[in-house]
Formats: structure tokens, C-alpha cells, sequence
């Protein structure tokens, strides 16, 4: 370990959209059992993001309550994780840090691989506290997610941006060293350019998951890292809540250790609450299921956490967080509480129509129905550029 003070989460808040599709409405159009969605994928509800809402009215939504505790004087970068980019060019950080009026001595990148590259953003910013204890970079993960209508992966959609501030005197998480990690070509699910919902091969994706769980840990162990009955809770990203679960017990085979259905269930199941009726947040999922067990579980209190992060095509990263003293004044579960019960529900039709619904590509100016009860709103586009307004 290098000396020094052991970087890591200061502060976490997540933002979902304004809108909640039930699983019942899904299930009621396409005559599946309720049971396959509850039970079989761990999953109740999905977020649906209003006409006016995008990856960065999210990740702006997310960071200011960060910014509003902890002002903006340290910050000098921004790290932007997600795979819904609006732009091929330009980092939707950069919208984000004029929305939230960052300082403009600060660099902003946006960083893509899949669900993983939150964990990327992390990684980085914890070495550059390292370098400079000062200062803090602010961590923005933010997604929606989008398949065919009527395919296996509808059900499983959601959309949510966390945010997080890094810094050398953590509130909330210690992020430790060793990493181990785990990097395969594999084509289990992709976005060409020229699409907007995701290609995936399900089944081969649930393989290829846990082929990097044991992939990750493996290395893991060999870096030095903890053995596993040092842990107190596990963080998986969560593509469905279930995948948490089918992980887990993949982890306990590949240490030679029984499936036990309850010991799977206590080292994951507090970390299922937000994504069961949020969705596959893609990026942010694994950072919800922190957020959700921290907000849950009653002291965890130097505790070590194991985080499994995977991206698809696939790269995956095991590491460990300890949690810091105190850190139960520092959550924002009431309103972690409230930005999932205040979201509309939709039937099915209102479903649809919003996910048949695209800008025009013609240049013209489009503006939006004002629908978001978010702090924040993209207003139109016009000239093919992308208008956002604080409310
Ligand atoms: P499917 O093929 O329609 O579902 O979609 P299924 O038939 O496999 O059923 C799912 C489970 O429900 C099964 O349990 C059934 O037995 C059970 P399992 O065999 O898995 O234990 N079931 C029921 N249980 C109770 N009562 C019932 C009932 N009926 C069935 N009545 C699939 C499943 C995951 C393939 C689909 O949702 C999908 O394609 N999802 C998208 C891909 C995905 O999420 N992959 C996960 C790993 S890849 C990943 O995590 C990366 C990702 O986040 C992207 C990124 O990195 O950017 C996706």
C-alpha cells in the first residue's frame, strides 16, 4: 500500500428520471408471468427518462446536492462515465460543469467501457488525490438504458446518474489497493453508432458476467488482496437484481465454499433495493447498490465492502472499500428515498411513446415538452446542438 491518507468516496447521491414504468404494465402487455420479472430477473419497476431528460440533466441532477454541501474550490476534474453519449465529440461532462458552474480551471473528459467505466473513473481519480491531497475530482456516472421493444432485454431497461466526490479524507468509503482485473474480446452486447438501443446476446452475457467475476477475484488474490471472509457485503453491478445473487454464488464456488441460499442472500441483498425499481442503470448500477446498502444495513462501520464491477465486451475490476467511521452523517437516504417515490407512473402506452420517440436529425430547432420535475432540462435542440436549462 502506498503511505500516505487512503482515497475514496467523500460523498454519493444518485437522481433518477421523472417517469416509472411497473413491471405489472410490461407483463400485462406481453402476457408474461409477473413471477419471471419479480422473481426469475429480481425486478419490480423501471425509471424512464422524460422527453426532457438525458444523461447530463441526470448527472447534473446528481452532483449538485454534492456540490451544494461541499462547494466547488477543490474540484479540478470532472470524470464523466457512461455508454449513452449524446455526442461522439464532446463530453457530456462538459455541459455538467456549466450547468453546475464549476470552476474553468478544471480538465472534463468522458471515459466508455460498458457498465465498467464508472470503476475507471474512480480508479483515476483516487490516484490523482494521491498525487495532490488537496484536491477532489468529481465522479459522474450517468445512463439510460434502451432495448427493442418486445425483446429479452426490455425488461431489464432503467436509467440513473450517480455522482461522487473523490477525496483524501473520505466520509463514506476507503477505496483500498489491490485491484484485480479482467479484461476478455467478447461480443455479449454492443452499440453500433448508428443505433440507439443496445444489441446483446443474453444467455452468452450471463456467461461472459461470470466468467469475469472469477476472472477479477482470481487476479485479485494474487495482487495480495483480502480473503473473502473479511467481507461484510458484496456490491455487484446489478444488469437485473437477480445477476447480484447469481454472481455471488458463482464467487462462493469458485473459493470452494457451500451455497448457502442465506448467506448469499445477507452479503447482497441490501444492495438490491434501488436497482429492483430503478433498472439497469448501466454505469451508475454498481454505485447504487453502495448507495442502497449504506442507506440500509445499520453499522457498517469499518467494514470491508468487495465491488464487482463489469462492463461488457467485457472488461471487470474486484475491489475493496472500507467503510469510514461516522459515516451515517454524511448518507442522503431521505433523499435517495424520495427521487424513487417521486417518479409519474406510466402505462404502457405512455411507455411507448416514449421510447418510439427521436429528435429530428435536420438541423431545425426542436424544443421539448417541459415533463421533468428534475432541477435540470434539455430545452431543445436546435442547429443540432443540445440546450439544457436549470429550472
Ligand atoms: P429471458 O431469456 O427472457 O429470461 O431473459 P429467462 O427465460 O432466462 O428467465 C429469466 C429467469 O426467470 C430464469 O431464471 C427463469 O427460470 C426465471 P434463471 O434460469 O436465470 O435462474 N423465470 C421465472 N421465475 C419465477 N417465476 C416465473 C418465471 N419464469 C421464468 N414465472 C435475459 C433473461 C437476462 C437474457 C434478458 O433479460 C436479457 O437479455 N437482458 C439483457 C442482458 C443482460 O442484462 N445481461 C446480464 C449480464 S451482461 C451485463 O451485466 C452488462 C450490461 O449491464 C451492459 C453493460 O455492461 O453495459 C447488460
Amino acid at each position: 500500500m502506498p503511505s500516505g491518507p487512503t482515497p475514496g468516496i467523500h460523498d454519493l447521491s444518485f437522481a433518477t428520471t421523472e417517469f416509472v414504468l411497473p413491471h405489472t404494465a410490461l407483463a400485462a402487455h406481453n402476457g408474461a408471468e409477473i413471477g419471471k420479472y419479480h422473481v426469475g430477473i429480481g425486478q419490480r419497476a423501471m425509471s424512464v427518462p422524460a422527453l426532457d431528460e438525458d444523461i447530463v440533466t441526470l448527472g447534473a441532477a446528481a452532483a449538485a446536492p454534492v456540490l451544494a454541501r461541499h462547494g466547488t474550490d477543490r474540484i479540478r476534474t470532472v470524470l464523466f462515465a457512461t455508454e449513452s453519449s449524446i455526442d461522439q465529440a464532446k463530453s457530456a461532462g462538459v455541459y455538467v460543469h456549466a450547468l453546475l458552474g464549476l470552476p474553468s480551471a478544471a480538465r472534463v473528459v468522458e471515459l466508455k467501457q460498458a457498465c465498467y467505466s464508472a470503476t475507471a473513473a474512480l480508479q483515476f481519480a483516487t490516484a490523482l488525490v494521491h498525487r495532490d491531497p488537496a484536491q477532489r475530482v468529481l465522479v459522474i456516472a450517468a445512463d439510460t438504458s434502451k432495448y427493442a421493444l418486445g425483446s429479452p432485454g426490455e425488461a431489464t431497461q432503467g436509467a440513473a446518474a450517480v455522482a461522487m466526490l473523490i477525496g483524501s479524507d473520505p466520509a463514506l468509503v476507503r477505496i483500498e489497493e489491490p485491484s484485480g482485473l479482467y479484461t476478455a474480446d467478447v461480443m455479449d452486447f454492443w452499440r453500433p453508432n448508428y443505433r440507439d438501443a443496445a444489441l446483446v446476446d443474453g444467455k452468452k452475457s450471463v456467461t461472459a458476467y461470470l466468467r469475469a467475476v472469477e476472472g477479477a477475484w482470481t487476479d485479485y488474490r494474487e495482487q495480495g488482496g483480502r480473503a473473502l471472509d473479511e467481507f461484510g457485503a458484496f456490491c455487484y453491478h446489478q444488469p437485473f437484481t437477480r445477476m447480484a445473487y447469481k454472481a455471488h454464488r458463482h464467487l462462493l464456488d469458485v473459493v470452494g465454499r457451500d451455497a448457502d441460499r442465506d448467506e448469499i442472500a445477507g452479503a447482497v441483498g441490501p444492495t438490491t433495493t434501488y436497482n429492483a425499481v430503478v433498472g439497469n442503470s448501466y454505469t451508475a448500477s454498481l454505485y447504487l447498490g453502495l448507495a442502497a446498502l449504506l442507506d440500509q444495513v445499520d453499522d457498517l462501520t469499518g467494514r470491508p465492502v468487495g465491488f464487482l464491477s463489469y462492463g461488457s465486451g467485457s472488461v471487470a475490476e474486484f475491489f475493496a472499500g472500507t467503510v469510514s467511521p461516522g459515516y451515517r452523517e454524511h448518507l442522503r437516504t431521505g433523499a435517495h428515498r424520495e427521487a424513487v417515490e417521486r417518479r409519474r407512473p406510466l402505462d404502457y402506452a405512455g411507455y411507448r411513446a416514449l421510447h418510439e420517440w427521436s429528435f429530428p436529425t435536420d438541423g431545425g430547432d426542436h424544443p421539448t415538452p417541459a415533463q421533468t420535475g428534475g432541477p435540470f432540462r434539455l430545452a431543445a435542440l436546435r442547429d443540432h446542438q443540445r440546450v439544457y436549462e436549470t429550472r
